[in-house]
């Protein structure tokens, strides 16, 4: 995900523009860029790939003395990861950086074009600056105010001017941080970059905006205000892991925000909306094949739930390693449809090829732009999940069952507007929760393995739980459709068997019920994960009640995740990097 930073009243802006950037780069990005107010201009520097290519051309660049500034490190969302995409955005005498994204950015694109105002970048952030450059009539501050009026979505903003020795700011939505050490202040979207600069620094809130000097000026609805400074953390490496103890846990957290992302302009109250996919392109479907591996494999057969029982569209989900070799029939009225966190998973891609070559249409949902994948698909729906950095899955796979779910509504011409923004809403972790979780998790270390149960979208959960749960504990584990365990795996049932009941309120809750029953009968020892108690079981993590099972599913999601991430912290391993795990699969 994109970082930001800025500093003024600093001795060497431009060390710490790229020093700051460096400590955003575990973020992930794929251009980075910096613009400083020099010799009275304001300059420009951008380039494509690592910092160190950013860093050589700033060498060369000439700068005589730059006195302020603002870096941006870039992940593609609005557009291809080129020079010209890449933060700053420039106009005739400013320059922005901008995380987040702007929803209205083609309506008012399109009314200063009218205006005669050019744009070179695909980006939405382009608005900004050109914006503010037409609202400026002599006063900076009050053509940012009336800039940030016009803009909907969500942003954290840096802003320079050639007329001022000021840096304008404002958050709503992306995180954005002010420091203060005597005159010099420096901005960074996280804690990392500031650390070892100033010791205590303002979270700005939503809504709160200003421009810095060698003071902090501060704003809220027009209201100037003070801002409340906090102590800043003091070891760089916790503060990437936002204080978490591995990135794993950071990612499950994370798991609110960056679905806010994924459906940012996606998910509106007149239903949903893909600015990458036309109508057009769906035309003569009457198939979809989804191939894809591991954790995207298990968000691919919860989308095949969500796409034949809403879109009405038959549906095949198909496990890359093995679609690849079996010479399937492939027909064209078939959308061939690939999931992958990473964009390189090697039997995802080979796939994706041959269908292409079979002449079907193509689409990935990934979480990574100008990856193998994308650059080889028709059409990419990017995930926007940010460089996820645990081996074991999370919030990529959050994302991409809520791309499916978005899909799914899309092409069902189906609005459940609210139900995606409740299923949001569970995903932020309640501590009250987690705590049992971390208690619950020291019951079930030594048994003689793991059955993961559910029915309909609960039975991709209950392998997606399984594969967490050994990925990181190396226990063995198993997702199983709850109502087959009678066939067979139930011989297995005793009181060291440990089985995680994923049980719906609104999906066949009976009929799971009973299967728990049998378990429960057998003596097996049964933690079950739903709103509606049972006392039969050994265990309960009760979830919120919801009237809708893809509530329910983000929210058992979150259970397992933190409970496969308990149990392995308790085993004493590496959560971040298990054994003989690579995160990224590039051979087949
Ligand atoms: O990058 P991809 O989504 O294509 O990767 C597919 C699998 O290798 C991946 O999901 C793997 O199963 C993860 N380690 C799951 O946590």
């Amino acid at each position: 995900m994109c970082g930001i930073v800025g500093c003024i009243g600093v001795k060497n802006p431009v060390e710490y523009l790229i020093e700051g950037l460096k400590e955003l780069e575990y973020r992930g990005y794929d251009s980075a860029g910096i613009a400083v107010k020099d010799e009275n201009e304001i300059k420009v520097i951008k380039a494509v790939g690592k910092l160190k290519n950013l860093e050589d051309k700033v060498k060369k660049s000439g700068l005589k003395n730059p006195e302020f500034g603002i870096g941006h490190t870039r992940w593609a969302t609005h557009g291809k990861p080129t020079e010209i995409n890449a933060h700053p955005h420039r106009g005739a005498f400013s320059a922005v950086v901008h995380n987040g994204i702007i929803e209205n950015y083609q309506e008012i694109k399109k009314e200063l074009q009218k205006e005669g105002i050019e744009f070179i970048s695909q980006t939405d952030t382009e608005v900004i600056v050109k914006l503010f450059e037409y609202y400026y009539e002599g006063d900076s501050f009050k053509a940012f105010e009336k800039t940030l009026k016009k803009l909907e979505g969500a942003y954290a903003i840096l802003l320079i001017t050639k007329y001022e020795d000021k840096i304008f700011f404002a958050k709503k939505g992306s995180p954005l941080i002010v420091a203060k050490n005597g005159n010099e202040i420096y901005f960074a979207s996280s804690d990392a970059p500031l650390i070892g600069y100033a010791e205590k620094a303002h979270y700005l809130e939503d809504g709160e905006y200003g421009v810095a000097d060698n003071e902090i000026h501060l704003y809220n609805d027009s209201q100037k205000i003070s801002p409340y400074f906090k102590s800043l953390p003091t070891n760089k490496e916790s503060a990437k892991k936002g204080g978490f103890r591995f990135y794993m846990e950071k990612e499950i957290y994370e798991q609110y925000d960056v679905l806010k992302e994924n459906t940012l302009g996606r998910n509106t109250p007149d239903g949903i909306k893909f600015d990458e996919l036309d109508r057009e392109f769906f035309e003569g479907i009457n198939n979809i094949i989804i191939s894809a591996c591991g954790t995207s494999y298990h968000a691919g057969l919860v989308g095949k739930y969500l796409l034949e029982r809403d879109a009405k569209i038959r549906t095949n989900v198909e496990v890359a390693s093995e679609l690849r070799y079996r010479e399937p029939l492939l027909t064209k009225d078939t959308l061939f449809v690939v999931i992958s966190q990473s964009g390189e998973t090697a039997d995802t891609l080979e796939t994706l090829k041959m269908a292409k070559k079979a002449g079907l249409k193509t689409l990935a949902l990934c979480n990574v732009d100008n990856s193998s994948i994308v650059r080889e698909a028709d059409k990419t729906i990017l995930l926007r999940a940010g460089i996820e950095k645990g081996v074991a899955s999370t919030k990529a796979f959050a994302t991409q069952v809520m791309t499916l779910w978005m899909l799914s509504n899309y092409l069902a011409q189906k609005n459940e507007y609210e139900a995606i923004n409740e299923a949001i809403e569970v995903t932020k972790v309640d501590s009250a929760l987690h705590e049992k979780i971390k208690r619950l998790s020291k019951r079930y270390l030594h048994g003689h393995g793991f059955f993961y149960i559910g029915r309909d979208i609960f039975f991709p959960l209950a392998l997606e739980g399984a594969l967490k749960l050994k990925e990181i504990s190396y226990i063995h584990a198993e997702g199983y459709p709850a109502g087959e365990m009678k066939h067979g795996p139930i011989a297995l049932a005793d009181p060291d068997l440990y089985v995680v009941a994923l049980l719906s309120k609104n999906i066949l809750f009976e009929k799971t019920k009973s299967n728990i029953e049998e378990l429960v009968a057998r003596d097996a020892t049964v933690l079950t994960v739903s709103s509606e108690y049972i006392e039969m079981t050994d265990d309960f993590i009760k979830i919120n009640d919801t009237a809708h099972p893809m509530v329910e599913f983000f929210e058992m999601m979150l259970v397992t995740q933190l409970l496969a991430m308990e149990v392995a912290i308790r085993m004493g391993n590496d959560v971040d990097m298990p054994r003989n795990l690579a995160k990224s699969v590039t051979v087949e």
